[in-house]
């Protein structure tokens, strides 16, 4: 079977009960790809959830939801609408610009089945916080991830070969995660096969991970030139031009968004 099947069969929109289920992409460090990560593992579940999904009267049972401030993956979605002429994509979309009360209604609309949520860093986060208080801080975004937190049944906390997000990573889940016992899963992003073709700096990666047993995505997501201006030309990776580079990048994804299926 191919990860498509496999991922079409794991997110049979027809097995569901209760709401929809809620994975947060959170890490405390930018840059590391959670909007990229929240987007395409959108596109992929929801192009294999609209695949499975024979009643197509009813909405996207794939939701991508951003509670940034500038409502980035607004902007994304909208350049991905106007090339594809208005042709509906594999999921919906929904900013919340850091207001609450907007996602509880999204998770309890009977018609959803999984909502991915992009957040921002979160900077104001308090560096001297007792080892046992909530880092997340006060103010509005503050306000906005911990409503998330509170539904998440799932957090994917990505994390890049440069030791710069490590620490981040390890704080984003051991203050903020494991204190509200939400489980989570470790993906390492931006791996790149030609920079690092002996996988020295990716197995000293995994090897930190594992010794924290951190569950992790098996396979990282590689890093492609594809990638980068893929926000500001309005392009998934489901509808990269079919190229060997297209189909890896595709398939990283839905690695992810396979385990992801898996651990909920
Ligand atoms: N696998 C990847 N390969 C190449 N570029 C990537 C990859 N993942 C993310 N990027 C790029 O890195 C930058 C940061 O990614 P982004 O998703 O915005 O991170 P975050 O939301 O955590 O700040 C963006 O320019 C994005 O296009
Ligand atoms: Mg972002």
């Amino acid at each position: 079977m191919t990860t498509s099947t496999v991922l079409q069969a794991a997110i049979d929109t027809s097995a569901r009960t209760g709401r929809a289920k809620v994975v947060v992409v959170i890490q405390q460090k930018g840059g590391t790809g959670k909007t990229t990560i929240a987007i395409n593992v959108a596109a992929v579940s929801g192009r294999s959830a609209v695949l499975s999904n024979a009643d197509e009267s009813v909405g996207a049972p794939v939701v991508a939801a951003g509670i940034d401030i500038q409502g980035s993956i607004e902007k994304w979605c909208a350049r991905v609408e106007d090339k594809r002429q208005r042709e509906a994509l594999p999921f919906d979309y929904l900013v919340t610009k850091s207001k609450v009360g907007i996602l509880p209604a999204v998770v309890n609309d009977p018609e959803r089945h999984r909502v991915i949520v992009d957040t921002p860093g979160f900077f104001d986060v308090d560096p001297d916080a007792e080892w046992d208080a909530d880092p997340i801080g006060t103010g509005r975004s503050a306000d906005a991830l911990r409503e998330v937190l509170e539904v998440a049944d799932l957090a994917i906390v990505p994390i890049t070969p440069s030791r710069m997000s490590w620490d981040e990573a390890e704080y984003t889940i051991e203050r903020v995660l494991k204190p509200r016992g939400i489980r989570f899963l470790v993906v390492i992003n931006m791996h790149d096969p030609s920079k690092d073709k002996s996988e020295t700096q990716l197995d000293k990666l995994k090897a930190w991970i594992d010794e924290r047993n951190y569950p992790r995505v098996s396979h990282p997501i590689r890093r492609y030139t594809i990638h980068e201006n893929a926000h500001e030309n309005g392009t998934l990776v489901t509808e990269y031009k079919m190229s060997g580079t297209a189909l890896n990048a595709r398939e990283d994804f839905m690695r992810v968004a396979l385990t992801m299926e898996q651990m909920l």
